[in-house]
Formats: C-alpha cells, structure tokens, sequence
C-alpha cells in the first residue's frame, strides 16, 4: 500500500520550538512583507499585500479593518492554512522563533499548529466537528503534541472546560457541539486553543456573534490566561473598540496592506491615516458623541484584483488629490515605529486639521464590564 511503513515521528521525537529560546537580533514572530495572493478564474486576488509587523511575548496586537481587507488570510497563511493553489506566496516571510514558517513542511506545520501557535476561528460551528464529542475534539491536540494517554487527555480537557467558565464540566465534555449554545461553543473553541499552552495565540474575530456581556467575559478569560502564561495574542477584528484596551499595538489593515501600524496609544490618541480616522469616527466615543454624530465610512473598499492605480483608499478618502490617485503612497515611519502608508501622513498641518478629536477615556471594553456587572445584578436582583 502506498505509503505504508512510513512512520509518522511520535510527539516525543519532535523539538518543541516553543521551548527553544529567540535567537538574537529576531522577535517571537516576524512578518515581512508578506503577500498571499489567489489566483483564480477572475484573476489574481491580491488577499494579503505586504503584510509587515513584529510580536514578542507577552504582547497583544490588534488587527483591525472592514471585511474583506484580508485579517483571516493573512492569520490563515501564518498557520499554513490556505490551499495553494489556489492561494500563493508571492513574497515575504514568517519567521517564528527565527524559524521560516512558510518553508516548513506540511509535517512540521502540523507540530506547530496548535501546539506553537493556535487559532481560535472566526466560527466555531465550522470547526468544531458535528460527530465527535467535545471531550474527544478537545482531547486530540493534546494526545497529538503532548503525548498524553487518552484517559489523561480527558481530564485535562474537563479542567480547560471548567477554565473557560462551562458549567458542569465533567458531564458536558461527553456532549456534541450542536447541545452547546453560541457562547458556549466560542468557549469550547477557546479551551482547544489554549489545550496545549500555546506560544501565539490567534483569535480571528472571536466576539463578533456574541453579546457585549459574553464579549467582555471572553476577553477577559484571554488577558487571564496571558497574564498566567506570558504568550502573545493577535486579536483580529473589524471593530476599532472591541481591542481598545487590550492591544498593546495595533494594524489598520484595507484592501489587503497595513495603512496604519503603531502602539494603541498611538491609534487612539494620534492616528495619522484618514482611513483610521475614518474608523474612528463610525465607533462610538462615549465622553465625545454627544457632541458628534457617529459617522460610517461611505463606500466600499475596492476590488483586489483591479485595485486603483494609486492609494486604495483614494476612492473614499475625502482628502484624496490627484497624486493620491495616481501614485502609491509610500510608507512613512516614525522614531518610534509608528507607520503609515498615506501621502500626507509626515504632514503635521495636514494631520492636526483632519484629525477627528479623540477622548478615550471609557472605551468599549469599559462598556462591555458594565454590561456585566448590571447583568450580575439584574441576575442577583
Ligand atoms: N480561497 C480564496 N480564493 C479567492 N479569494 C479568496 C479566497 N480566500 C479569501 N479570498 C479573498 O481574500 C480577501 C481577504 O479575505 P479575508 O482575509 O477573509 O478578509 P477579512 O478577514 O479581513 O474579512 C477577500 O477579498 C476574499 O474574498
Ligand atoms: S494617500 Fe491620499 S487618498 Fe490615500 S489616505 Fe492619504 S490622503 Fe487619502
Ligand atoms: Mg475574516
């Protein structure tokens, strides 16, 4: 039989990059310039087009952009998801741990998968399996890189359900995923990602079908667990305010390219792209909206297989000239590494005259534990 006798290598026989120490000179994860594109009857899709930024541990970076700016295929090309074809590298490079993640085999990947780095997908009802019980779903990771027996992989799997607030645990780890409610399937999701105590953490938009009460719990149950275990998170979601107060930085992604990277204060409090700007003004601002209306970007982000000739913005931008129509902007970095691709970004006046007037002092995960707590006593009443 084809392929029989070949041995897979045992968990044991593999090196655990996680515990290896960071060469010198490199990050926890490095992402160059790196660009997926798809290649399909209508063209070439250019999904993730130079994609750049650094993560070490203990650090959370927030990805943020409309849909369809390419958040989830850039995550998905770090974890080596995508199907090529008919998805391709075009360029760049992924470095974990100072290793070239897109040169490893598909078997390497599989090691790194889960145990390294793990997602938490944006719907949980797509992968989680219909057939298998929780307990075993849970569990495989687990046997796979941990080499633990089924018996032990079982209870540890009843102790991440308890962790991730799941009411009678040791029942509820024999049901199927369709006996567990949206919330409670998002939880499921968190503890197969947190199973084997990953360095990375990836959760692609995790809270977008959820209440603001469970929303707030779940990103609270991620700063917990970062606090316990030091490892980085990448948050990705479409909502500016859902990162305000746990991104340590963040990425303004639109039309497949960073616009804007930077700490979050920098986003926050002195944003220099007027598509963050425009981000900025559609979440709302609980100190300032009284005295402004919230106000959506017009339009729609533009196709990614004919992109405009200049800044992909420009069509919306309501500051576009005819140079940004024409030219690509370029990149403009700052002392401190805040960056942004708009041809007027290094222009102080352009800035401070457009600049939408920003006061985060309650942000939106402020929002979320208030609805928490008068839920607690709306439930205790
Ligand atoms: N397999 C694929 N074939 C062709 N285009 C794709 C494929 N997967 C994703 N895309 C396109 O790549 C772009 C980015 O998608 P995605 O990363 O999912 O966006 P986001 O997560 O920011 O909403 C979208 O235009 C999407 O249609
Ligand atoms: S380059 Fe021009 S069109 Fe693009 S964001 Fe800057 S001002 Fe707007
Ligand atoms: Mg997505």
């Amino acid at each position: 039989m084809f392929g029989f006798g070949r041995k897979k290598k045992q968990a044991t026989d593999w090196v655990d990059l996680k515990t290896q120490p960071v060469p010198e000179g490199h990050h926890l994860l490095e992402v160059n310039d790196l660009k997926m594109y798809f290649h399909t009857q209508d063209g070439v899709v250019k999904a993730v087009n130079g994609v750049s930024y650094t993560l070490d541990r203990g650090e959370t970076l927030g990805v943020v952009g409309e849909s369809g700016s390419g958040k989830s295929v850039t995550s998905l090309t770090i974890m080596g998801l995508i199907d090529m074809p008919p998805g391709k590298i075009e360029g760049g490079d992924v470095l974990y741990r100072g290793r070239s993640l897109v040169k490893m085999t598909e078997e390497e990947m599989e090691h790194i998968r889960g145990n390294d780095i793990a997602m938490i997908f944006q719907d949980p009802m797509t992968s989680l399996n219909p057939v298998y019980t929780i307990g075993r779903q849970l569990s495989e990771g687990m046997i796979l890189h941990r080499g633990y027996s089924k018996q032990q992989a079982l209870q540890r799997s009843i102790e991440l359900l308890q962790m991730v607030g799941i009411p009678n645990a040791e029942q509820r780890v024999k049901d199927y995923p369709h006996e567990f409610s949206g919330g409670m399937r998002q939880r499921v999701m968190i503890a197969m990602a947190l199973a084997c105590d990953p360095d990375i953490l990836i959760a692609d938009e995790p809270t977008t079908a959820l209440d603001v009460t469970i929303q707030a719990q779940i990103i609270e149950l991620m700063q917990k667990m970062q606090e316990e275990n030091g490892n980085a998170i990448i948050m990705i979601t479409h909502d500016l305010g859902v990162v305000a107060d746990i991104a340590d930085k963040i990425m303004v992604m639109y039309a497949g390219q960073p616009v804007e990277f930077g700490t979050a204060e920098e986003i926050f409090y002195e944003p220099i792209h007027p598509y963050t700007w425009g981000l900025n003004r559609s979440i709302p601002d609980p100190v300032i909206d009284e005295k402004r209306p919230l106000t959506p970007i017009k339009g729609n982000p533009p196709s990614l297989v004919n992109a405009p000739a200049g800044c992909a913005f420009s069509p919306r931008c309501p500051y576009a000239t005819d140079l940004c129509r024409t030219e690509q902007p370029p990149t403009y970095v700052t002392e401190t590494g805040h960056y942004s691709r708009c041809h007027y970004a290094h222009d102080a006046s352009f800035v401070s005259a457009n600049a939408p007037e920003t006061s985060r002092t309650k942000t939106m995960l402020d929002h979320a534990a208030d609805a928490v707590a008068a839920a607690q006593e709306g439930g205790e009443a």
